[in-house]
């Protein structure tokens, strides 16, 4: 088994003491900084893009950047990934019906490739797509909002997934994950845990950050 990371969604940042909050979430030991973007589309909501990229590239010390595409069209982002030195890019396997030229092409531009799976979706869309995967992220809610509730079905889905691959890929799980759901997260076989309330909402960030990571 890999080692546990933890990914901290930003969505739920304080964004008028944005470089603050980040600093802090570096600080209290958060592995990577997750990115959602969303389109207003694909999901409904709108979150955040290019500049907010740009003003992450801008500061020095952070974490590694984990970007989650809930967008119609992912690869339109494609450059904008690679210029902001993001280290994941992934893309929902729902917007991507040439998901094998899109993990290929992520992978080109010098980036670990991901794809994302809604709750609805099963995890089969996946099976011949495994020499291009570096990382399965598992929606645990649907996606467009922080502060939902973890659905437990999802579990099944990440040991699937896990079977399948074996320990060359990461696993996320996102969505209503905190101590207790990373915990049932862990055992079915995840290793990265992305979470925004389960951080950003509380008051010690690195304590919130340990809990996650189960140690
Ligand atoms: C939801 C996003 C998540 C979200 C998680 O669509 O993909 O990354 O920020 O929020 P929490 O951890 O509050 O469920
Ligand atoms: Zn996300």
């Amino acid at each position: 088994m890999n080692e546990v990371l933890v990914s901290a969604s930003v969505l739920s940042a304080d964004f008028l003491r944005f470089a603050d909050d980040i600093e802090r979430v570096s600080a209290a030991g958060a592995d990577q900084l997750h990115l959602d973007v969303m389109d207003g589309h694909f999901v409904p909501n709108l979150s955040f893009g290019a500049p907010v990229f740009k003003a992450l590239k801008a500061l020095k010390a952070k974490p590694a950047l984990d970007a989650h595409f809930m967008v119609t069209n992912p690869m339109d982002y494609l450059q904008l990934c690679r210029d902001t030195g993001v280290k994941t890019m992934t893309v929902h396997a729902e917007t991507c019906p040439h998901l094998h030229r899109c993990l290929g092409q992520i992978r080109e531009a010098g980036m670990e490739a991901g794809a994302a799976l809604n709750p609805a979706t099963s995890p089969e869309c996946l099976s011949y797509v495994g020499e291009l995967l570096d990382f399965v992220l598992i929606m645990s809610v649907n996606p467009g909002f922080s502060g939902q509730k973890f659905i437990p079905a999802v579990l099944e889905k990440i040991s699937w997934v896990r079977r399948k691959f074996g320990d060359r890929i990461r696993i996320g799980v996102d969505g209503g994950v905190n101590p207790e759901t990373a915990r049932l997260c862990r055992e079915a076989g995840a290793d990265v845990m992305i979470a925004a309330t389960a951080i950003f909402g509380q008051s010690d960030y690195a304590a919130a950050v340990r809990a996650l990571r189960g140690c």
